[in-house]
């Protein structure tokens, strides 16, 4: 069996919050049921969504690019997140918000290509010679530091290791010792050596040493003392992404000054080290080592791009490594950033012919009531029937993202009352302590005289 290793996952959603009720896109096949999985309604859109979602698994999408489009409030990223969920841990999903990529540290495009590369996965497996077997002796040889004389510090150790059939013992240096010390190995621990860099792997407390020494129930669960011989090879597995092997190859090359300039965080990266991943790849691909998991990478508020952005992304789409696209946009028709051009969704004209559109639109108030309801159950607020009838003619009104904002602080204002559930008159309160947009432009005209322009 191979070893899954994989770097903890990044930041994969930072923006969930609001969205911590949505599981899924709530389909049965291609048919969206009326509630589930956190989702409500929108049926149309959450079918096309999951049409998507089994095309991307399929390996059909790499490369096209997808617009959820629809008024503010109406579950664009709502079901941007489904998709996310949908498609699983193992696919990797990258959001950003349009106006993330104008930061001081790197150009637009950097950003983006950044984003694009992280959104892509990289499957590496590769055979390793390693030393494994439970300890069943471990006597360390201590030395004096170097630089400190009260100080002791391991010089090496004499180590053994058994499997079921096999038996080895070794006299290993102070890294190995270091290491191992490091990771708390004790007798009874079954560990993995990598041959060639001395990595130690501390696998797990095998199951004889637990039967053996432990009287007390023990958190971690046993593993087995394995078979076969000590030294062997072993197939180990590495999900990363390109931007992970664009980083490491960076930094290796980056040498000395790298150490002096880190950087490592929002450095740009210079295009020949990326050249140099893609090929490595390739070969690998080739070889059957590798294989490349093309993921998602979704970008929020769209308008917020200009044409730079834009053309970069067309001709992104094109590369043979690309991630799937997939844009939100509230916006009409509106001006795109950085040109005198008025087009849909603040999109120019060659990119939308290319795009596969969804629409979203606006809620009944059933569909509102159900979202509240399901938010409630998430925040753990419990509200009176007239309460939720309150919050959700706000939500039809005003807007739904309002009325969701609305449900914590109505929470707080009972609670201090001293009442468990939230009231109407609670409702009443914070919405009128609160201004929702329509209120707040109302209140600036009225004052535009006295505020600051
Ligand atoms: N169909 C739905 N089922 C359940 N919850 C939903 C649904 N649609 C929206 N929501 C929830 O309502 C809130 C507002 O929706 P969301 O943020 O997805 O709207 P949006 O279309 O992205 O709006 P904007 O254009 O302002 O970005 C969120 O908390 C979201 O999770
Ligand atoms: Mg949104």
């Amino acid at each position: 069996m191979a070893a899954e290793i994989r770097p903890v996952s990044s930041d994969r959603f930072e923006r969930i919050g609001a969205h911590s009720h949505i599981k899924g896109l709530g389909l049965e096949g291609l048919k969206a049921l009326p509630v589930a999985d956190g989702m409500v309604g929108q049926t149309e859109a959450r079918e096309a969504a999951g049409i998507i979602v089994r095309m991307i698994k399929e390996g059909k999408m790499a490369g096209r690019a997808i617009l959820l489009a629809g008024p503010p409030g109406t579950g664009k990223t709502a079901i941007a997140i489904a998709i996310a969920k949908e498609l699983g841990a193992d696919v990797p999903f990258v959001a950003l918000s349009g106006s993330e990529i104008y930061s001081a540290e790197m150009k637009k495009t950097e950003v983006l290509m950044q984003a694009m590369r992280r959104a892509i996965g990289v499957r590496l497996h590769e055979f390793r010679k390693v030393y494994e077997g439970e300890v069943t002796s471990f006597d360390v040889k201590l030395t004096r530091h170097p630089y400190n004389p009260y100080q002791q510090i391991p010089e090496s150790a004499r180590l053994t290791l058994e499997t079921t059939e096999d038996k080895r013992t070794f006299s290993v240096g102070s890294s190995i010792t270091a290491a191992m010390i490091d990771q708390g190995v004790t007798m009874g621990d079954v560990i993995q050596i990598d041959a060639e860099t001395g990595r130690v792997i501390r696998v797990g407390r095998s199951e004889k040493a637990t039967e053996q020494y432990e009287i007390a129930a023990v958190s971690e669960k046993p593993v087995p003392r394995p078979t076969g011989p000590v030294e062997k090879e072993k197939e180990f597995v590495y999900t990363l992404t390109l931007h992970d092997l664009d980083e490491m190859s960076a930094r290796r090359g980056g040498g000395v000054l790298m150490l002096f300039f880190g950087g490592a965080e929002k450095a740009e990266i210079d295009p020949e080290v990326r050249q140099r991943v893609d090929e490595m790849v390739k070969e690998r691909v080739e070889e059957g080592t590798a294989e490349i998991i093309p993921g998602v990478l979704f970008i929020d508020e769209v308008a917020m791009l200009d044409i730079e952005a834009f053309a970069f992304l067309n001709r992104a789409m094109e590369s043979e490594l690309a991630p799937v696209i997939i844009l939100a946009s509230n916006r009409g028709v509106t001006r795109v950033r950085g040109t005198d051009i008025e087009s849909p969704h603040g999109i120019p004209l060659d990119l939308l012919d290319r795009l596969l559109i969804i629409t979203t639109r606006p809620y009944t108030a059933e569909e509102v009531r159900e979202i509240l309801k399901i938010r409630m159950k998430e925040e753990g607020v419990g509200a009176e029937e007239e309460a939720l009838e309150l919050l959700t003619e706000i939500g039809a009104e005003v807007s739904l993202r309002y009325a969701v904002q609305m449900i914590r602080p109505a929470a707080e204002v009972a609670r201090e009352g001293g009442r468990e559930r939230v009231g109407i008159a609670d409702v009443e309160r914070v919405n009128g302590l609160f201004a929702d947009v329509k209120k707040s432009t109302k209140y600036l005209r009225e004052y535009e005289e006295r505020l600051l322009a």
